[in-house]
């Protein structure tokens, strides 16, 4: 039977998703017959009347998109819809036009390419509204749980990577110790694997508590042995040694995590008497063209997402798990953490490596 399917992209943006919204648009129209809807701005477009979506046509499928970085059918990070923030500064409960708006559109399913945060909200509105709802994991900072990968991560460790390759060479030029934030806002999966790939010599994860001596300890190694440059990453979910996450309340209930960097660059120079530079990588990570790592994933997510509608499997988020694509309970993703394991291989090749993570 012919169906209408929702798409829509919802969270912070990232390289792959139109490689997603497309891989679904190429499954559902040539393998089922089916039409996809794109919904804008996330469950922005669903609030909206009227409601803001359009049919995805040939022009979604071809391979220009599948380059392109961003959303094609934009995103949304704030307005929780069962709290959402009214002009008065009240709050309220608009669920109910959400599912209103699926309605209006006359979807037989939704797929949503989101994070955890996502998730929680989009699996609650399905609930409510009898929508069957598939999920793909996407977030540059790879925190979601119940799969290995999320869509956005690869491509933003190759971005942090690059940097590291930039920053070497002046800091190797100047005698410096250079000091890269990158972003993850509960984890710190993009510091730990571009500062192997990048090598860097301290790498501050927020799952691994630093002291300044043990930075300090790295630093005087270095020198010792004659090298005049240092490199440091550092996580921005990183906390200061008061153990105070830096960020700056941006209302709608949000952290925006950011200056940890600048923190641990003033304690650095301070100890050690080096000169320090910092830089924040910041949303360099999250635009840009998806490498190939998250095309092949986005590709593999969006045809699973489609076929698990096919097959009437809901409540269900793509995975990528042991080099395979399969899927998950939803309730196993929701209100759960991918964060880094401090026993796990990244951090054993980082400490194999010589690279100081703090301890
Ligand atoms: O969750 C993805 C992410 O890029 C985090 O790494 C970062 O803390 C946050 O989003 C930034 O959000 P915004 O784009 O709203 O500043």
């Amino acid at each position: 039977m012919a169906k209408r399917i929702g798409i829509l992209t919802s969270g912070g943006d990232c390289a792959g998703l139109n490689a997603v919204v497309r891989a679904a648009v190429l499954r559902a129209r040539d393998g089922y017959g089916w039409t996809m809807i794109g919904i804008h701005n996330g469950t922005a477009g669903l609030l909206a009347r009227p409601v803001e979506a359009e049919e995805l046509d040939r022009r979604m499928t071809t391979s220009t998109v599948l380059r392109m970085g961003g959303t094609i059918l934009g995103t949304t990070n704030k307005g929780d819809p069962f709290a959402y923030p009214m002009a008065d500064g009240s709050r309220r409960d608009r669920s109910g036009e959400i599912i209103e708006g699926c309605r209006l559109l006359g979807l037989d399913a939704l797929i949503g390419i989101g994070g955890d945060g996502s998730f929680a909200i989009l699996r609650k509105l399905a609930q409510q509204g009898g929508i069957p709802f598939v999920g793909v994991p996407k977030t540059i900072d790879n925190d979601v749980a119940q799969t290995e990968r999320a869509i956005g991560y690869a491509t933003a460790v190759t971005t942090a990577t690059e940097a590291l390759d930039r920053l070497q060479p002046t800091a190797a030029s100047h005698s410096r110790v250079m000091v890269l934030e990158v972003m993850g806002r509960d984890a710190g999966h993009i510091a730990i694997a571009a500062g192997i790939a990048g090598g860097a010599d301290i790498v501050l994860i927020p799952e691994i508590p630093w002291r300044l001596d043990a930075l300090k300890r790295k630093i005087d190694a270095l020198k010792a042995e004659g090298r005049n440059f240092a490199l440091v990453v550092v996580a921005e979910a990183v906390k200061t040694a008061e153990g105070h996450t830096v960020d700056a309340d941006r209302g709608f209930g949000q952290r925006r995590l950011g200056g940890i960097g600048e923190y641990v660059g003033e304690q650095l120079a301070a100890a050690t008497g080096a000169e320090t530079r910092v830089t924040v990588l910041g949303h360099v990570q999250r635009g840009g063209m998806p490498g190939a790592e998250d095309r092949l994933l986005a590709s593999a997510f969006g045809v699973h997402a489609v076929d698990l509608i096919a097959q009437g499997k809901f409540d269900r988020m793509v995975s990528w798990w042991n080099r395979d694509v399969i899927d998950m309970p939803l309730a196993d993703v929701v209100n759960n953490a991918h964060v880094v394991d401090p026993a796990g291989p990244l951090v054993r090749t980082a400490r194999g490596l010589g690279i100081c993570l703090g301890d």
